[in-house]
């Protein structure tokens, strides 16, 4: 009745933001992304017999604030009759800075959980659970690059690249370390009220979904990066044009963008994408990874650049 695993976050290209149907947290647009490698989530899991209710460590430390949501998704996983459980998570980057922290930790919960109370779930059906917790995480399950089709009445994962097929890297460059301003739930339910791009965002969702899953079956890196940024920054400009407007950038997250764009200059393959944080991840080719990393670097307010390969998707691992 225990169980260990681990999860990487993943990092959109063609991105999420809006729910079609909130109760059951469907997206309502598909989206892309890759799995990374050397940022992880471990999580325990065990439902002791003399457990009263769930309790939740985070890098040792008790979370209160987590707990609920975490709770929730064992609920819809396990039923309301299951045992409280224990769960103890890791997280080696920092959390809820737009690192997509709560993809891993929620992608390894399920995992976990399911191992854990002698479960066989399938992994489509993991990944179904552990989106109605955090739509992103339902990606987590999968490694490589990995595609969310939304449909009718669930959503469905397909893996369009493994790791080995497209040895990408990312950059992260990390302007900023606290928590972000504004969640995405709200964030989302917020420009769907407000934003007068947002119908059009939905609607022409699946012309970049169809140009970026060409672009990876052609291992085509300009188209890539072409539709990746050019999607970002749409997203972004229906956060902007909520309102109240939702802005996650800072002047570093800006001074990153040019960075890249005059990396791009000089010839590199390189694009970057920001999530709902001020933190940029540059995606590039490894022999570009070097000038992207001291370029990123250099740029004022950095505090921090991680590095990373694709990685796999969540699976069990020995206790460590
Ligand atoms: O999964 P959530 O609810 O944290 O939303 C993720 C939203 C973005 O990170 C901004 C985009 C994405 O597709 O991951």
């Amino acid at each position: 009745m225990r169980a260990t695993s681990q999860a990487q976050p993943n990092i959109a290209l063609i991105k999420y933001w809006g729910k079609r149907d909130a109760g059951r947290n469907l997206p309502a647009v598909g989206s892309l992304s890759v799995t990374l490698e050397s940022l992880w989530t471990r999580m325990t899991v065990s439902f002791p017999a003399d457990a009263r209710a769930d309790a939740l460590t985070v890098n040792g430390r008790p979370d209160a604030g987590m707990l609920p949501r975490v709770s929730a998704c064992l609920d819809d996983l396990l039923g309301v009759g299951r045992r409280s459980a224990v769960v103890d998570s890791d997280c080696n980057f920092p959390i809820a800075a737009g690192l997509a922290s709560s993809a891993s930790a929620f992608a390894a919960l399920v995992v976990a959980a399911s191992h854990a109370a002698g479960l066989t779930t399938g992994t489509l059906d993991l990944a179904r659970a552990a989106g109605r917790a955090s739509g992103s995480a339902a990606r987590s399950l999968y490694g490589g690059l990995v595609e969310l089709e939304v449909g009718e009445d669930d959503i469905r994962l397909v893996q369009r690249a493994v790791p080995s097929d497209w040895p990408l890297r990312v950059v992260v460059a990390v302007t900023e370390r606290g928590p972000k301003p504004v969640g995405s739930t709200e964030g989302m339910t917020r420009s769907a009220a407000t934003s007068p791009f947002y119908s059009d965002w939905v609607a022409r969702q699946g012309e970049d979904l169809a140009i970026a899953r060409a672009a990876v079956a052609a291992r085509d890196f300009e188209q890539l990066a072409a539709v990746s940024e050019h999607n970002c920054l749409k997203m972004h400009s229906v956060m902007w044009t909520s309102r109240p407007p939702i802005v996650y950038w800072n002047r570093s997250t800006v001074g990153c963008m040019e960075a890249v764009r005059d990396l791009q200059r000089a010839g590199h393959g390189v694009f970057f994408t920001i999530d709902a944080g001020p933190q940029v991840k540059a995606v590039c080719l490894p022999e570009s990874e070097t000038a992207v990393r001291e370029a990123l670097g250099a740029v004022v307010g950095v505090q921090d650049i991680l590095r990373t390969g694709l990685g796999d998707g969540a699976r069990l691992v020995q206790p460590g």
